[in-house]
């Protein structure tokens, strides 16, 4: 049995009061969701704070990128996987689709920053997904593939257990765009198969397999119902602390 995960990418959004203010909310209306794993991922200066509000919460908290190199060393400007475990983090999202538009992430600098992950002991959540123009051309399998086989490569099978999959069409991000349910399971199925071939049919049944791409709570329900959906990762719907319980509380 997977567990699924219901995941908060906050983006770049709150300052340290109003992030602090709603993960309080956040785990007070989501202390009996024994059935998924939750997680936020607020910005890095807000991590250790909030980390400290979430002691002994069942909410579990994320980094929304980390360094590629995971020795200390020179590089300015970078937070490596050693200090986001350091600062109370148990996961990391890694490739999301705005990093690789427009920051320059490309599937071998997430590789690397997967296995700098692997290194620190974190959960990576890495993400994957076609553009609206890669769909209309017919290319989503084939990007995402790529996307796989390049992302996940040299993995060991200790490593592929702290793998969570995020498949998010860019094209529904922050669109109000959802997949169709039916869109989303082909894709989510596809992944499967896709990991099976690379790693076996073990590793890619106990893998979790989120989807993102505005999730709300109005369509939440229908998306975890599908037999390869583990779970959502969720932007604009998880600032607010009723929304993401609505989302968190699916069931
Ligand atoms: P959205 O964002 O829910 O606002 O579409 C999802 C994401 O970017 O992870």
């Amino acid at each position: 049995m997977r567990k699924p995960v219901i995941a908060g990418n906050w983006k770049m959004y709150k300052l340290l009061a109003e992030a602090a203010e709603t993960v309080l909310k956040l785990k007070s209306l989501v202390t009996n969701a024994g059935h998924c794993e939750i997680v936020i991922a607020p910005v890095f200066t807000q991590l250790k704070t909030i980390a400290d509000r979430l002691e002994g919460s069942n909410i579990q908290l994320s980094a929304q990128d980390c360094a590629s190199e995971s020795e200390f060393g020179p590089h300015t400007g970078e937070v490596s996987t050693s200090m986001l475990r350091d600062a109370g983090c148990s996961h990391v999202i890694i490739g999301h689709s705005e990093r690789r538009q427009f920051y320059g992430d490309t599937d071998q600098s997430v590789n690397k920053k997967v296995k700098a992950a692997a290194a620190a002991g974190l959960f990576a959540i890495v993400c994957v997904g076609e553009s609206l123009a890669e769909r209309d051309a017919g290319a989503e399998e084939n990007i995402v593939k790529g996307q796989l086989l390049n992302g996940l490569e040299g993995l060991t099978l200790a490593d592929t257990e702290r793998i969570i999959i995020a498949y998010e069409p860019v094209w529904a991000i922050g669109t109000g765009k959802t997949a169709t349910p039916e869109q989303a399971q082909e894709m989510h199925a596809f992944i499967r198969r896709t990991i099976s071939e690379i790693h076996g049919e073990s590793v890619a049944n106990a893998m979790r397999i989120l989807y993102g791409g505005s999730v709300k709570p109005d369509n939440v329900g229908l998306l975890m119902e599908q037999a390869d959906i583990d779970g959502a990762l969720v932007g604009g719907a998880s600032l607010e602390a009723e929304s993401f319980a609505k989302i968190v509380n699916y069931k």
